[in-house]
C-alpha cells in the first residue's frame, strides 16, 4: 500500500486519535492473569493489539470484542493459562513479543513466540539474558533473534537486575517474570522509561514498590480484575502535534490523551524548538494522567535535544526529524541508539528519506544532525516502519510537492484509520495498492 500525500494543508478541528498501545497490550496480558472480568475501554484496535488478543484466546482466555474500543477479558488468574497448540505470532509488536517472553517464562508449559520479518531481525537477548538468569530455558536464532522457544515447568528465582539499556519493555519483561519467581525481583534504570507496567499493576492490586530508578515486587501475589480507560496514544497524537505546528493557519484539539510523564518528551522538546502548545483539563484515568492538547502553528528553531528527554521520546523522534527539518537552524540530536533497534533501524530511514526531499541530515552512531530549510517531494521508502511511514506524510504539509510513501500497510499497526482522519483534519491523502 502506497500513501500519495498533496503539498500543503492546514490542520484544524478536534479529534481523539485511537488508543495507547502500550496500555493495550498490557490491559489484556494484565487481564487475562487476574482474577474475574475485566473491561476495557479506548483498546487500540490496532494489529499489534489485536495480535496480543489472539495470543491470549490461544492460551484459552475468553476475550469479548474489541468492538469500539471495548474488550472484555474473562481473567484465568495467574495459573490458568493453557499450552497453545501453534506458535503465538505477535505480529510486528516488540512489546508483545518481549512483554509475553517474561509472562510465558513462569508458565509450566512450553510456548513459542514468533513475529513478521521486521520483528524477526530485533533483538531478544535482552530479554533472553535476564530471563535466563532467573532460571527460564530460550532458545532464539543466531544473533538472540526470534523465534523464541521458551520451555515450561522452569523454576524461577528473583533477580537484581539492572538493565544495560533504557528499555521499558525489558523492564516490563523481567517485572512479569518476577511475578512467577521465588523471592524479590528488583529492576535498576539508567533513566527513566514508560511506567506503565508498574501503574497498572497497582491497579491490579499487586504490589511494586518503587523509588526513583528502581522497582522491586516479590513473586507469589495474584492481580485482581479491575476496569481500564485507555487514553489516546501520545505517540499517535505526535504526528498531529507535529503537523498542525508546521502547517501554516492550524489549530487543533486533541482530547483525552495520555500525559504520563514518562511519555512526554515530544510535548517538551516541541516546546523547546517554539511550538505553541497548551494541556488543559488535566485529569487522572484508571491510574494515568489525561488531557486535552491544543496546538497552533508556530516557527520552531533547531535545538541540541537534552539527553534526559531522549527516553522519554524514543518513539517520536521520527517526526520530530520531521518538525527539525521544518525549523531554522541545526538539530542535533545524540544518545538515541536505541533509534536503530525499533521496527526500522529509524535513524537510518529517517536520514534517506530527508535527503531524498532536499534536506541536510547527517547520520551519527547514535544520532544525527538535521539543517532545516525548505524541501521538496519525492518517493520515501519506509523499510515497512509505521512510524516512518506516518511521519513523511506529516512532511507533506511544508513539502514543496507532493510525496509518495511506499510500504505504508504497517500504519495500521499503531494508528489504524490515519489517513481517514488526516483528510479530515486538512492534509490530503490518497491511499494506492502498489
Ligand atoms: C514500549 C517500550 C519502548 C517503545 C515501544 C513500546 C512499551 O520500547 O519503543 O514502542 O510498551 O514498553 P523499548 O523498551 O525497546 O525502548
Amino acid at each position: 500500500m502506497k500513501f500519495i500525500a498533496d503539498a500543503g494543508g492546514v490542520l484544524r478541528g478536534e479529534a481523539r486519535v485511537p488508543g495507547d498501545k502500550s496500555l493495550s497490550h498490557r490491559s489484556i496480558m494484565l487481564g487475562a492473569i487476574a482474577q474475574g472480568v475485566t473491561r476495557v475501554s479506548g483498546f487500540l484496535e490496532g494489529e499489534d493489539a489485536l495480535a496480543t488478543v489472539a495470543a491470549f484466546r490461544a492460551m484459552g482466555v475468553r476475550i469479548e470484542g474489541p468492538e469500539q474500543g471495548r474488550v472484555v477479558v474473562h481473567g484465568v488468574g495467574m495459573h490458568g493459562l493453557q499450552r497453545p497448540a501453534v506458535a503465538l505470532d505477535v505480529g510486528n509488536a516488540g512489546t508483545g513479543m518481549r512483554l509475553l517472553a517474561g509472562l510465558l517464562a513462569g508458565q509450566a508449559f512450553d510456548s513459542e513466540l514468533t513475529g513478521d520479518v521486521s520483528l524477526c531481525g530485533r533483538p531478544m537477548g535482552r530479554v533472553i539474558d535476564p530471563l535466563t538468569e532467573m532460571g527460564a530455558s530460550i532458545t532464539a536464532e543466531p544473533g538472540g533473534k526470534p523465534p523464541l522457544r521458551i520451555a515450561g515447568g522452569k523454576p524461577l528465582h528473583g533477580i537484581d537486575y539492572h538493565l544495560p539499556m533504557a528499555s521499558a519493555q525489558v523492564k516490563s519483561c523481567v517485572l512479569l517474570a518476577g511475578m512467577y519467581a521465588e523471592g524479590e525481583t528488583s529492576v535498576t534504570e539508567p533513566a527513566p522509561t514508560r511506567d506503565h507496567t508498574e501503574r497498572m499493576l497497582s491497579g491490579f492490586g499487586y504490589p511494586v514498590q518503587r523509588s526513583a530508578n528502581r522497582c522491586t515486587l516479590r513473586g507469589g501475589g495474584t492481580l485482581t480484575a479491575c476496569d481500564i480507560d485507555v487514553p489516546a496514544d501520545i505517540s499517535s497524537a505526535a504526528f498531529l502535534l507535529v503537523g498542525a505546528t508546521i502547517a501554516p493557519d492550524s489549530d487543533l484539539l486533541l482530547t483525552h490523551v495520555g500525559i504520563n510523564p514518562t511519555r512526554i518528551g515530544v510535548l517538551n522538546i516541541l516546546r523547546l524548538m517554539g511550538a505553541d502548545i497548551t494541556v488543559d483539563n488535566q485529569r487522572e484515568v484508571g491510574g494515568e494522567p489525561v488531557a486535552d492538547i491544543r496546538v497552533k502553528s508556530a516557527p520552531l528553531n533547531g535545538v541540541e535535544i537534552p539527553l534526559e528527554q531522549v527516553p522519554l521520546a524514543i518513539d517520536e523522534f521520527p517526526v520530530l526529524f520531521i518538525a527539525a527539518a521544518c525549523a531554522r537552524g541545526t538539530t542535533v540530536l545524540r544518545g538515541a541508539q536505541e533509534l536503530r533497534v525499533k521496527e526500522s533501524d529509524r535513524i537510518a530511514a529517517m536520514a534517506e528519506g530527508l535527503q531524498t526531499l532536499g534536506i541536510q541530515a547527517q547520520v551519527l552512531d547514535d544520532g544525527i544532525v538535521i539543517e532545516g530549510g525548505e524541501f521538496g517531494g519525492g518517493d520515501i521508502r519506509t523499510f515497512h516502519d509505521h512510524r516512518i511511514a506516518m511521519s513523511f506524510a506529516i512532511a507533506a504539509l511544508r513539502a514543496k510537492s507532493a510525496i509518495h510513501i511506499l510500504e505504508c500497510d504497517h500504519v495500521a499497526t499503531s494508528f489504524p484509520g490515519f489517513d481517514v482522519l488526516m483528510n479530515r483534519l486538512g492534509l490530503s491523502i490518497t491511499v494506492e495498492q502498489d
